[in-house]
């Protein structure tokens, strides 16, 4: 038997035709065209590439897109300075600093700087705040990504055992939280935890986001689940995710793969997320299935 392979790149594209056919309405009906704000601070060539990508598909879907790049050696300052005029400017429904920042900024600062309803990151801590007491958020992208292709694969997540490997402020812990939402049983596991394999077996759904290549085996698998691979892991052998894919399909019911699993969702999430941020800045209803 092999899984069913989650095909975010298709998922993705679903997700931005749909933010599109929205956004076009709101053109049209609202003459309002939602804006997303990106800022770069320095030259990290990974960090180039992600920016230039969420340049690209804002403009695809009709959104206007406004790039910030600043010197590597920008001082707190200026960037505080530049995210309070993008916090007043009515054009700008979202802003997005990307991440990492160079050492001399404070990122965490900095994020709680953006208003909580233009960060459309969902990183700023009242939206964390608001995701953690079931309130309506901003919800980090990833995450949200891997929610809609459970969502989409299963109908009713409830009742699940959820396992998250990873606890990190971007992934693993939103994670949790969105999957506790669906009234899954979740554990979330990280690299101290105590008998990772069983821990991963006792998962229906099983999401992989430690940032360690082909980590979580195939026996480590409870046959039959659904797993989400959220690793993006540069080696020689090119992009790996966390699972070791070629054990994994022979055991889960239904698999994302790396590439073309769940990356492709982050972007699409991030322009579901500028739309949502637009429609709620101006009272409008929210566009159905984007968010939670
Ligand atoms: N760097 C890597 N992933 C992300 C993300 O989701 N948002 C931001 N702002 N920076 C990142």
């Amino acid at each position: 038997m092999t899984a069913t392979i989650l095909d975010g790149k298709a998922f993705a594209a679903d997700v931005r035709a749909r933010v599109k056919a929205h956004v076009s309405q709101m053109v049209n009906e609202h003459g309002i065209t939602p804006g997303l704000a990106v800022v770069l601070v320095g030259e990290d060539p990974a960090s180039r590439v992600y920016v230039r990508n969420k340049g690209v598909q804002t403009l695809e879907a009709g959104m206007a897109s406004f790039e910030h790049k600043l010197a590597v050696d920008t001082t707190e300052q200026a960037l505080l300075a530049l995210i309070a005029r993008l916090n007043a400017d009515p054009a700008v429904h979202g802003i997005l600093v990307q991440l990492p920042l160079p050492a001399h900024l404070n990122a965490e600062l900095v994020i709680n700087s953006i208003t909580p309803d233009k960060d459309v990151d969902g990183f700023h801590i009242s939206n964390v705040g608001l995701l953690g007491t079931g309130q309506k958020a901003m919800v980090p992208c990833t995450p949200l990504g891997c929610l809609m292709m459970l969502r989409a694969h299963h109908g009713s997540l409830a009742g699940l055992n959820a396992v998250v490997v990873g606890r990190s402020n971007i992934v693993g812990k939103p994670m949790a939280q969105l999957l506790l939402g669906e009234s899954c049983t979740v554990t979330i596991a990280h690299s101290r935890t105590r008998d990772l394999p069983d821990v991963c077996r006792s998962a229906d759904i099983l999401i992989a986001a430690v940032g360690r290549p082909h980590m979580i085996r195939g026996e480590w698998i409870k046959p039959g689940a659904t797993v989400i691979d959220v690793g993006i892991n540069r080696t020689d052998m090119g992009l790996a995710g966390d699972v070791a894919f070629a054990e994994a399909v022979t055991v889960a019911g239904a698999i994302s793969p790396v590439p073309g699993g769940v990356g492709p969702m982050t972007i699409a999430c991030l322009l579901a997320n500028t739309l949502t941020a637009c429609c709620r800045s101006n009272g409008l209803p929210e566009p159905e299935g984007l968010t939670v």
